[in-house]
């Protein structure tokens, strides 16, 4: 049985070769430490760095490469993002379809005297920009808000929710993990002071990469000291960027792969893959539709949607359908509650959890019309009782 892969919004996989190509490569002829010898190979690895910090500022319209940090995943950028900005007494606004790694450092911080409020979404998992408005206070600090909800999908007005933070003079951190790569970013347009994204996914990178965007002009303290190769002859944190920010040796390997990941976007472009994955969501919903049991979570509107579809069939543990799929029919997907819990609250699948399917750049349309055939055949069998 050959695997159809369905849970890119958790990493994309496959990658292209060259992706794998260039991490090979890359240890094995530029293997060595970047940044801290002059050495030809030294060198070397120091500018493969440099080159991916040019295809994200090629990709996302940036200007200056050394404002794109790299960390280890999404997670990492958002606990520098939220624990660089924050202290004692400010405020924080947020919404309930954020990650865990946005809600759980928040949490962490409200015993250090952060106070948080999280605004609702809708039952299609969408922000209204008011609500933020009307929760800012006099000591706000900081808005965050997820791009695209990894549970639902739902895209959110992020111009608008910019807008507010912009007009009030607070930042505006957002959370890219789902549609960096995926769906077109131009930060020289969007008013983001801060961009958390991951490596492995849209931009189509291996697993330990990531990357923090952090926009000129804000005053961001590191989370981490160490050695950066740089001012050797200091015991203190240089303040220069990227250097304050990336202490200890870097996944130079997985970078490179990263740098290979974006230029294949750019290379195919960008605009071919979103239409690509828009098509097979729009295929994909009509199909779900006519099935019997079957419940699609997220926005009505193409226009609100990025790419992620996530259901439940009947009343069924998403958990029990996601290991159905994958035993039965070799489909990849991902169930349970995604580490999102307040965005299941919100959608009202906190027990069920939903199962999503998250297509991404080499799914067919071959394969989703397997998965609509896989989802009826177990429809039809709860509702006949033979599972
Ligand atoms: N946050 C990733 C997901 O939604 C891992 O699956």
């Amino acid at each position: 049985m050959k695997m159809i892969y369905m849970d890119n919004a958790a990493t994309s996989w496959p990658k292209p070769d060259i992706v794998y190509d260039t991490i090979l490569r890359t240890m094995k002829y530029y293997g060595a430490n970047p940044g801290r010898s002059s050495h030809t190979m030294a060198i070397e690895a120091a500018n493969i760095l440099l080159y991916t910090r040019e295809m994200l500022c090629q990709l996302f319209n940036a200007q200056d490469p050394f404002r794109m940090i790299f960390t280890y995943n999404t997670t990492d950028s958002l606990n520098l993002a939220i624990k660089g900005v924050l202290k004692n007494g400010d405020h924080v606004i947020t919404t309930s379809m954020e990650h865990n790694s946005v809600i759980r450092p928040l949490m962490h911080l409200a015993d250090m005297g952060v106070e948080t409020t999280i605004v609702p979404g809708d039952s299609e998992g969408l922000i209204d920009p008011s609500d933020i408005k009307r929760s800012m206070r006099s000591n706000t600090r900081l808005i965050i808000a997820t791009h695209a909800s990894n549970v639902t999908g739902t895209l959110m007005p992020i111009e608008s929710i910019g807008k507010i933070a912009k007009d009030s003079g607070v930042y505006f951190l957002l959370d890219a993990a789902q549609t960096a790569g995926s769906i077109p970013i131009d930060i020289s347009k969007l008013p983001v002071d801060l961009v958390a994204m991951p490596g492995h996914k849209g931009l189509l990178g291996p697993q330990g990469t990531g990357v923090l965007y952090v926009r000129e002009g804000v005053e961001l303290r590191q989370i981490r000291e160490g050695g950066t190769g740089s001012q050797s002859e200091s015991i203190n944190q240089p303040m220069f960027l990227p250097d304050r920010y990336e202490s200890g040796t870097l996944n130079t390997p997985g970078i490179a792969g990263l740098g290979a990941g974006i230029r294949h976007i750019l290379n195919k472009g960008q605009g071919k893959i979103v239409s690509h994955v828009v098509n097979i969501e729009r295929l994909f919903l009509n199909a779900l539709s006519q099935i019997k049991g079957v419940k699609v979570y997220g926005p009505k509107d193409m226009k609100h949607r990025s790419g992620i579809v996530s259901i439940n069939i009947w009343d069924r543990d998403s958990r029990e359908i996601v290991n159905i799929l994958s035993r039965d029919y070799g489909i990849a997907t991902r169930g349970s509650l995604h580490c999102a819990p307040l965005a299941h609250k919100t959608i009202g699948t906190k027990e069920q959890g939903t199962v999503r399917f998250s297509p991404g750049e080499f799914n067919t349309l071959d394969e989703v019309k397997a998965c609509v055939r896989a989802i009826g055949e177990i429809g039809y069998k709860i509702e006949t009782r033979s599972i």
